[in-house]
Protein backbone atom coordinates (compact mmCIF):
# COMPACT_ATOMS: atom_id res chain seq x y z
CA UNK A 1 0.00 0.00 0.00
CA UNK A 2 1.56 3.69 -0.94
CA UNK A 3 0.53 6.47 0.10
CA UNK A 4 0.24 9.62 -2.50
CA UNK A 5 3.66 10.73 -1.17
CA UNK A 6 5.83 7.28 -1.92
CA UNK A 7 5.06 8.08 -5.58
CA UNK A 8 6.97 11.14 -5.55
CA UNK A 9 10.60 11.54 -7.23
CA UNK A 10 12.85 14.07 -7.14
CA UNK A 11 15.64 15.85 -10.03
CA UNK A 12 17.33 18.48 -10.13
CA UNK A 13 16.78 21.64 -12.12
CA UNK A 14 19.40 24.80 -13.46
CA UNK A 15 18.76 27.53 -14.89
CA UNK A 16 22.33 28.04 -16.42
CA UNK A 17 24.33 31.64 -16.34
CA UNK A 18 22.02 33.00 -19.49
CA UNK A 19 19.17 32.31 -18.30
CA UNK A 20 19.96 34.17 -14.88
CA UNK A 21 21.16 37.09 -17.04
CA UNK A 22 18.49 37.07 -19.70
CA UNK A 23 15.79 37.31 -16.29
CA UNK A 24 13.94 34.25 -17.38
CA UNK A 25 14.12 32.96 -13.67
CA UNK A 26 10.09 33.92 -12.35
CA UNK A 27 9.15 32.77 -15.83
CA UNK A 28 10.57 29.58 -15.67
CA UNK A 29 9.24 29.50 -11.68
CA UNK A 30 6.29 29.90 -13.20
CA UNK A 31 6.68 26.85 -15.85
CA UNK A 32 7.46 24.80 -13.15
CA UNK A 33 4.72 25.43 -10.54
CA UNK A 34 2.10 25.47 -13.11
CA UNK A 35 2.94 21.65 -14.05
CA UNK A 36 2.67 20.67 -10.26
CA UNK A 37 6.19 20.61 -9.57
CA UNK A 38 7.50 21.11 -5.99
CA UNK A 39 10.50 24.06 -5.23
CA UNK A 40 12.32 21.22 -2.35
CA UNK A 41 15.53 23.80 -2.48
CA UNK A 42 17.13 26.00 -4.35
CA UNK A 43 20.65 27.60 -3.53
CA UNK A 44 22.52 30.63 -6.04
CA UNK A 45 25.70 29.22 -6.71
CA UNK A 46 28.98 30.35 -8.65
CA UNK A 47 30.82 27.44 -10.48
CA UNK A 48 34.70 27.16 -10.78
CA UNK A 49 36.58 25.70 -12.89
CA UNK A 50 36.61 22.23 -11.02
CA UNK A 51 33.25 22.36 -10.14
CA UNK A 52 32.10 22.64 -13.10
CA UNK A 53 34.15 19.95 -14.94
CA UNK A 54 33.37 17.94 -11.98
CA UNK A 55 29.28 18.67 -12.97
CA UNK A 56 29.80 17.76 -16.45
CA UNK A 57 32.55 15.16 -16.18
CA UNK A 58 30.82 12.48 -18.83
CA UNK A 59 31.15 15.04 -21.37
CA UNK A 60 35.19 15.72 -20.24
CA UNK A 61 36.71 14.07 -23.53
CA UNK A 62 33.87 16.38 -25.70
CA UNK A 63 34.89 18.81 -28.60
CA UNK A 64 32.41 21.43 -26.81
CA UNK A 65 33.79 20.97 -23.04
CA UNK A 66 36.12 23.69 -22.75
CA UNK A 67 33.46 26.21 -23.77
CA UNK A 68 30.82 24.52 -21.98
CA UNK A 69 32.91 24.61 -18.85
CA UNK A 70 33.99 28.86 -19.63
CA UNK A 71 29.78 29.03 -20.00
CA UNK A 72 28.96 27.34 -16.90
CA UNK A 73 31.51 29.35 -15.01
CA UNK A 74 31.03 32.77 -16.30
CA UNK A 75 28.43 33.66 -14.09
CA UNK A 76 25.92 32.49 -11.30
CA UNK A 77 23.42 29.29 -11.97
CA UNK A 78 20.23 28.81 -9.89
CA UNK A 79 19.93 25.33 -8.82
CA UNK A 80 16.86 23.81 -7.47
CA UNK A 81 15.54 20.45 -5.74
CA UNK A 82 12.52 19.75 -7.98
CA UNK A 83 9.69 17.22 -6.74
CA UNK A 84 6.62 15.49 -7.78
CA UNK A 85 5.29 12.24 -9.38
CA UNK A 86 7.74 10.97 -12.98
CA UNK A 87 9.80 14.47 -12.01
CA UNK A 88 12.83 13.06 -13.66
CA UNK A 89 11.34 12.55 -17.18
CA UNK A 90 8.94 15.36 -16.52
CA UNK A 91 11.10 17.64 -16.22
CA UNK A 92 13.42 16.41 -19.55
CA UNK A 93 10.34 17.11 -21.60
CA UNK A 94 9.39 20.30 -20.37
CA UNK A 95 13.39 21.78 -20.94
CA UNK A 96 12.94 19.84 -24.62
CA UNK A 97 15.81 19.18 -27.12
CA UNK A 98 19.98 19.99 -25.57
CA UNK A 99 19.54 22.37 -28.57
CA UNK A 100 17.87 25.27 -28.23
CA UNK A 101 17.23 26.37 -32.10
CA UNK A 102 15.85 22.89 -32.80
CA UNK A 103 13.80 23.26 -30.03
CA UNK A 104 12.08 26.32 -31.14
CA UNK A 105 11.40 24.60 -34.58
CA UNK A 106 10.71 20.89 -33.30
CA UNK A 107 9.38 21.75 -29.27
CA UNK A 108 8.34 25.85 -29.58
CA UNK A 109 6.55 25.34 -26.14
CA UNK A 110 9.44 24.20 -24.31
CA UNK A 111 11.23 25.72 -21.64
CA UNK A 112 15.45 25.89 -23.98
CA UNK A 113 12.82 27.13 -27.09
CA UNK A 114 11.26 29.57 -24.79
CA UNK A 115 15.00 30.89 -22.86
CA UNK A 116 17.65 29.27 -24.69
CA UNK A 117 19.93 30.06 -27.60
CA UNK A 118 21.95 26.81 -29.02
CA UNK A 119 23.34 23.57 -28.51
CA UNK A 120 25.70 25.35 -25.73
CA UNK A 121 23.80 28.02 -23.97
CA UNK A 122 20.49 26.46 -23.34
CA UNK A 123 19.13 28.26 -20.75
CA UNK A 124 18.23 24.90 -18.26
CA UNK A 125 19.69 21.69 -16.95
CA UNK A 126 17.68 18.68 -15.92
CA UNK A 127 19.26 15.47 -14.45
CA UNK A 128 18.73 12.99 -17.19
CA UNK A 129 17.93 9.04 -15.35
CA UNK A 130 17.62 7.97 -11.48
CA UNK A 131 20.95 7.45 -11.07
CA UNK A 132 22.08 10.87 -12.87
CA UNK A 133 19.57 12.92 -10.18
CA UNK A 134 21.27 10.85 -7.32
CA UNK A 135 24.47 12.16 -8.13
CA UNK A 136 23.64 15.68 -9.40
CA UNK A 137 21.16 16.16 -6.54
CA UNK A 138 23.82 15.15 -3.70
CA UNK A 139 26.46 17.37 -6.13
CA UNK A 140 24.81 20.23 -4.35
CA UNK A 141 22.52 19.06 -1.58
CA UNK A 142 24.98 17.34 0.50
CA UNK A 143 21.99 16.64 2.94
CA UNK A 144 19.53 15.02 0.57
CA UNK A 145 20.30 11.25 1.03
CA UNK A 146 19.86 9.18 -1.97
CA UNK A 147 17.76 6.68 -0.32
CA UNK A 148 15.13 10.15 -0.27
CA UNK A 149 15.49 10.38 -3.59
CA UNK A 150 13.21 8.37 -4.90
CA UNK A 151 11.17 6.35 -2.96
CA UNK A 152 8.96 4.77 -5.76
CA UNK A 153 10.70 1.24 -5.45
CA UNK A 154 11.55 0.87 -1.84
CA UNK A 155 9.06 -2.06 -1.52
CA UNK A 156 10.65 -3.71 -4.39
P1 LIG B 1 24.06 16.78 -22.88
O1 LIG B 1 24.12 16.01 -21.60
O2 LIG B 1 24.24 16.04 -24.15
O3 LIG B 1 22.69 17.58 -22.99
P2 LIG B 1 21.54 17.88 -21.90
O4 LIG B 1 21.92 19.15 -21.21
O5 LIG B 1 20.29 18.05 -22.73
O6 LIG B 1 21.47 16.71 -20.99
O7 LIG B 1 25.15 17.94 -22.84
C1 LIG B 1 25.37 18.67 -21.65
C2 LIG B 1 25.59 20.10 -22.01
O8 LIG B 1 26.73 20.24 -22.83
C3 LIG B 1 24.46 20.73 -22.82
O9 LIG B 1 23.37 21.14 -22.02
C4 LIG B 1 25.18 21.89 -23.45
C5 LIG B 1 26.57 21.33 -23.72
N1 LIG B 1 26.69 20.88 -25.12
C6 LIG B 1 27.31 21.70 -26.03
O10 LIG B 1 27.77 22.79 -25.70
N2 LIG B 1 27.40 21.27 -27.34
C7 LIG B 1 26.90 20.09 -27.74
O11 LIG B 1 27.01 19.75 -28.94
C8 LIG B 1 26.26 19.24 -26.78
C9 LIG B 1 25.69 17.91 -27.19
C10 LIG B 1 26.17 19.68 -25.48
MG1 LIG C 1 22.86 15.53 -20.04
Amino acid sequence: ISSGSEEKEKTLAMIKPDGLLGNYTERIKEVIVDYGFSILREITAQLDQDSAASFYAEHSSRSFFPSLIKYMTSGPVLVMLLEKENAIADWRTLIGPTDACKAKITHPNSIRAMCGQDSEKNCVHGSDSLLSAQREISFFFEDVSSGETNTTHDEL
